[in-house]
C-alpha cells in the first residue's frame, strides 16, 4: 500500500505540532495546517521532513468553510488520501458567562467546534471511498467536567464529543474509527498565562501534561487501537478520576 497521509489543523506549534511529528515519526506523510504564522509552520514541516517522510503546511482558516473545502482540495490533490485526520485547532477567550460578547462566544465555538464539521466532512467523503481512516477530535476535560469563565469553551468541547459518538456509530461501517482526547493541563501557549497555583495538589501524577503526552495518545488512536471507537480518551495525569 502507499505511503500513509495524516492531516493535523493547527498543526505549527504546542499539541498540533508534537502529533505532527509523531505521525511522522510513526512513518506518515504529514500535512499540517495553519492560519497565521508562516514561519513556525515552516520551521515544523523542516523537522517533520527529518524523519525521512514529505511534510507540507497548508495555509486556511478553519473557521471558513469554502477556506477549507480548497484546502483540502489541494492536500487530497498533492497526496491523493487522507488516512488519519487530527481536528486539533482551537482557541480560547475565557471569562465568566454574565459578561461574555457574544463574539467571544462565537469565535470559540467557531474555532473548536464548528470547524470541526467543516474538515471532517470533505475528509469522511475521502476516508469513505477508501473504506479507511482514523478522526482524533481534540476535545478537552472541560468538555466533560465544565469549568467557571469557560462557558464558550466547555460547550465547544463537550459538542466535540457528541460529534464524536454520533460519528463513530455513522462511520463504522466504512471502516473509519472516530475518537477523542480530553487533555487536561498541557504546557502550551494556550496556558501559559494561567494561573496554575496549587494544580500540581489535584494532579495525582504531579506535574503538568507535555504535547508529547497528548501526541501519544493520538498515535495510539491512529495506528494501534484498531478495536477502538467513539471513545474519550483523558489524558490528563489523573485530575479528574
Ligand atoms: P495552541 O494555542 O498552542 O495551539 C492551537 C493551534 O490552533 C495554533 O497552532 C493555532 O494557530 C491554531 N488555530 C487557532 N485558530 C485557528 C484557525 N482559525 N484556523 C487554523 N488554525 C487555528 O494550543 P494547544 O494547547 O496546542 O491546543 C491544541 C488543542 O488542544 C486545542 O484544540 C485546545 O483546545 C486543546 N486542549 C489544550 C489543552 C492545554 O492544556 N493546552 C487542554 C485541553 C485541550
Amino acid at each position: 500500500m502507499d505511503k500513509k497521509i495524516a492531516l493535523v489543523t493547527g498543526g505549527s506549534r504546542g499539541i498540533g505540532k508534537a502529533c505532527a511529528l509523531e505521525l511522522a515519526k510513526a512513518g506518515y506523510d504529514v500535512a499540517i495546517n495553519y492560519v497565521g504564522n508562516e514561519e513556525a509552520a515552516n520551521q515544523t514541516v523542516f523537522e517533520l521532513k527529518k524523519f525521512g517522510g514529505n511534510a507540507e503546511a497548508f495555509r486556511f482558516d478553519v473557521t471558513n468553510k469554502e477556506a477549507v473545502e480548497n484546502g483540502i482540495k489541494e492536500i487530497v490533490g498533492k497526496y491523493g488520501r487522507i488516512d488519519v485526520l487530527v481536528n486539533n485547532a482551537g482557541i480560547t477567550r475565557d471569562g465568566l458567562f454574565m459578561l461574555m460578547s457574544a463574539d467571544n462566544w462565537e469565535s470559540v465555538i467557531n474555532t473548536n467546534l464548528n470547524s470541526a464539521y467543516y474538515v471532517t466532512k470533505p475528509i469522511a467523503k475521502i476516508m469513505t471511498k477508501q473504506q479507511s481512516g482514523a478522526i482524533i477530535n481534540m476535545s478537552s476535560i472541560i468538555g466533560i467536567y465544565g469549568n467557571a469563565g469557560q462557558a464558550n469553551y466547555a460547550t465547544a468541547k463537550a459538542g466535540l464529543i457528541g460529534f464524536t459518538k454520533a460519528l463513530a456509530k455513522e462511520l463504522a461501517g466504512r471502516n473509519i474509527r472516530v475518537n477523542a482526547i480530553a487533555p487536561g493541563f498541557i504546557q502550551t501557549d494556550m496556558t501559559k498565562d494561567l494561573k496554575l497555583d496549587g494544580i500540581y495538589d489535584h494532579i495525582p501524577l504531579k506535574r503538568l501534561g507535555q504535547p508529547e503526552d497528548i501526541a501519544k495518545a493520538v498515535k495510539f488512536l491512529a495506528e494501534d487501537a484498531q478495536y477502538v471507537t467513539g471513545q474519550v480518551l483523558q489524558v490528563d495525569g489523573g485530575l479528574v478520576i
